[in-house]
C-alpha cells in the first residue's frame, strides 16, 4: 500500500501527486508538484526540473467547458426535476401502467380525468427559486407515451384531456418571462405508440398489443418529429434529457438536431448517443461517492421520494437532511444537481414536498457561497469525512455526512486560518493546530482541527476557513494546495510558508492577522 509518506517522497521527487480519490495523478499532475516544489520547498533540497510545466494549464479540478451557450450549466448547477404527467391520477408510480402490467384501455381512464385546473407555473418556478434552484427539467413524455404539450403527432396528449391546456407551453412562457432555464425530459420508450418496437425489455410491455404493427424506423422518424417541435415550438430550451432507452441503436443525428435548432441546450447520456454529461441516478451510481472531483460534467438526479419520481399518495419520503448530504456531496464535487418532485393530478406540488424543499432552500441558501464559483479541493485533506471547496485564499468545509465525533481534523494541513466561521448559523469556531495521537505513527502527524461543531443534525455543516495565503490560489488551477512548510519539514500545510502558528489556538471571527495569538 502507498503510505503518506511514501507518497510524500514521490511528490517531492516530482514524480506523483495525490489526485482524485487518493488515485495517482502522471502527465499534467506531475508538472504541477514539481513546479510546487521548486517554489515552496526546503531550499536545501535539489531542484526539480520544470520541462513539463507547461502542460500544467491542462490540468483543472474541474469539467472542461463546451465553450458555446452550453456553459449556463457550469453557473446554475442546482435544478427541480418534475415528474408530471397523467400517472399522477393513480397516485403511485411513473411506471404505474407498466408495472400493474395495465393494457392501454385499462390506462386510458387516467387520462380522461386528468384535469390539473391548479396548474400554476409561477408557483412551480417560485418554489424552486425559494429552495436555490435556478432551472427546471420538465417530462414531456414518459414512457406511457402520453405527450404533454400540443403535439400533432398523436392525439394523445394534452389538449384532449378535460383540461385542454398546453402545460408545456405554460411552463415555457413563465420560464422565458423568468428568465429561467427549461430543459425537457423525453421517454425513448413508448407504452401506447402501436409502432414502437416492443420486444419485452426492461421499461417495455412484455409483448406487442394484439394489432400493433412494430416498426423501428418508422417510430424513430416519429420521435425525431416530436423533437423538432418540442425544439422548435416552444421558444428556447436549455436542456434535452433522453430517457428510457432500451434500443441498441446509436444515432447521432438526433443530438445533432437538437443542437441545430437549440444551440444552448446540454444534452444527458441517455439518448442516441454519449451527450454532454452523465446521469448518476439515486444513490446508485458508486463513482458519485468514489471521486473526489469530477472531471467531466455530471448531472446527479434523486427524487424527493424514495419509491417513486411520480406523485405518489402513500409516499416514503426522504429526510431533508438525506437530501442535502446528497446535494452537497454532488456540488462539493463540482457537479450539478436535479432534484425531483412528482406534481399532484391538480398540478400543484404536495405539501411533503414542499416541505422538504423549504428546509434544503434555507440551508442552501445559508451555505451557497461554498457551492458556488469554488472550486473542489477535497484533495488538500485526507479526511474523507469531509469535502473541501476553495475559492481564493478560503477553503470551505462540508460535512456532508454525519460526523462521529464533533471535531474536524483536517490532516496535513497544518496552518491556522485567519478566521473560521460556521457558514449555517455565521458563529464563529474555534480551531487549533496540534499532534494527534491517533496520527502519531505518521510522520505527518499535525494537523488543524476544526472544535465543538453542532455535528447532531446530520449532514449540511459547512465551515469557512480564511487564511492567509492559500497557495492554490497561486497555483492557479492546478491540484497541489500542497507544500512543505518551513517550520514542521515534515507536514504539509495548505498555508503559505510564514511563522510558526501551530500549536496556537484560534476562534472564529478573529480580526485578520491575530490568528497567533490565542483567544480564551
Ligand atoms: C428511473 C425511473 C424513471 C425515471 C428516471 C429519472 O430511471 O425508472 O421512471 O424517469 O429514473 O431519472
Amino acid at each position: 500500500m502507498l503510505t503518506r509518506r511514501k507518497l510524500l517522497d514521490l511528490v517531492g521527487k516530482g514524480l506523483v501527486m495525490a489526485g482524485p480519490a487518493g488515485a495517482l495523478v502522471t502527465g499534467a499532475g506531475v508538472a504541477r508538484a514539481s513546479s510546487l516544489a521548486e517554489e515552496h520547498a526546503d531550499p536545501e533540497k535539489p531542484k526539480q526540473s520544470s520541462s513539463t510545466a507547461a502542460a500544467v494549464e491542462n490540468y483543472s479540478r474541474r469539467p472542461p467547458r463546451f465553450n458555446d451557450g452550453r456553459d449556463w450549466f457550469f453557473q446554475k448547477r442546482f435544478g427541480l426535476f418534475t415528474h408530471w404527467g397523467i400517472y399522477s391520477v393513480g397516485g403511485w408510480y411513473e411506471q404505474h401502467m407498466n408495472a400493474k402490467e395495465m393494457t392501454r384501455a385499462e390506462y386510458m381512464p387516467f387520462m380522461r380525468k386528468f384535469n390539473p385546473v391548479k396548474f400554476d407555473p409561477d408557483a412551480w418556478l417560485d418554489l424552486a427559486e425559494q429552495t436555490g434552484m435556478e432551472y427546471v427539467t420538465f417530462t414531456t413524455k414518459h414512457i406511457d407515451g402520453f405527450c404533454m404539450w400540443n403535439t400533432r403527432e398523436t392525439s394523445y396528449n394534452i389538449m384532449n384531456t378535460p383540461y385542454g391546456k398546453d402545460t408545456l407551453k405554460m411552463l415555457a412562457d413563465a420560464c422565458h418571462r423568468r428568465n429561467f432555464p427549461l430543459c425537457l425530459y423525453h421517454s425513448i420508450m413508448d407504452e401506447h405508440n402501436p409502432i414502437y418496437p416492443t420486444a419485452g425489455r426492461p421499461y417495455e410491455l412484455p409483448a406487442p398489443a394484439p394489432g400493433d404493427e412494430p416498426d423501428e424506423e418508422k417510430y424513430l422518424a416519429f420521435v425525431k418529429r416530436q423533437v423538432q417541435e418540442l425544439c422548435t415550438n416552444y421558444g428556447e430550451i436549455h436542456g434535452f434529457w433522453w430517457d428510457a432507452k432500451v434500443l441498441e441503436r446509436k444515432d447521432p443525428s438526433f443530438n445533432a438536431l437538437i443542437r441545430s435548432l437549440q444551440p444552448k441546450a446540454v444534452i444527458n447520456d441517455r439518448g442516441f448517443d454519449s451527450g454532454d454529461y452523465s446521469t448518476p441516478e439515486r444513490d446508485w451510481d458508486n463513482s458519485v461517492n468514489t471521486e473526489l472531483y469530477f472531471s467531466k460534467p455530471v448531472e446527479a438526479c434523486q427524487s424527493v421520494g424514495y419509491q417513486s419520481w411520480g406523485y405518489r399518495v402513500d409516499e416514503d419520503y426522504y429526510t431533508g437532511a438525506h437530501l442535502i448530504g446528497s446535494i452537497q456531496k454532488v456540488l462539493a464535487k463540482g457537479g450539478n444537481y436535479l432534484l425531483n418532485v412528482g406534481p399532484k393530478p391538480d398540478g400543484t406540488i404536495c405539501l411533503e414536498a414542499t416541505t422538504i424543499l423549504q428546509q434544503i432552500g434555507k440551508w442552501y441558501k445559508a451555505v451557497k457561497e461554498s457551492l458556488v464559483d469554488v472550486e473542489p479541493a477535497s484533495m488538500m485533506t485526507d479526511n474523507r469525512d469531509v469535502l473541501l471547496t476553495q475559492r481564493g485564499d478560503t477553503l470551505y468545509v462540508h460535512l456532508f455526512k454525519e460526523q462521529e465525533i464533533s471535531s474536524v481534523y483536517l490532516h496535513p494541513i497544518a496552518t491556522l486560518p485567519r478566521r473560521a466561521t460556521l457558514l449555517n448559523t455565521g458563529e464563529g469556531v474555534e480551531c487549533d493546530v496540534l499532534t494527534l495521537p491517533r496520527l502519531a505513527q505518521d510522520k505527518v502527524n499535525r494537523c488543524l482541527r476544526l472544535k465543538n461543531l453542532p455535528v447532531s443534525g446530520g449532514a449540511g455543516l459547512v465551515v469557512k476557513l480564511e487564511f492567509e495565503h492559500l497557495l492554490a490560489r497561486e497555483s492557479g488551477r492546478g491540484d497541489a494546495g500542497f507544500f512543505v512548510d518551513r517550520n514542521h519539514p515534515a507536514c504539509l500545510t495548505a498555508g503559505a510558508p510564514r511563522p510558526a502558528t501551530s500549536g496556537k489556538a484560534c476562534r472564529g471571527t478573529l480580526s485578520p492577522h491575530t490568528t497567533s495569538s490565542p483567544r480564551s
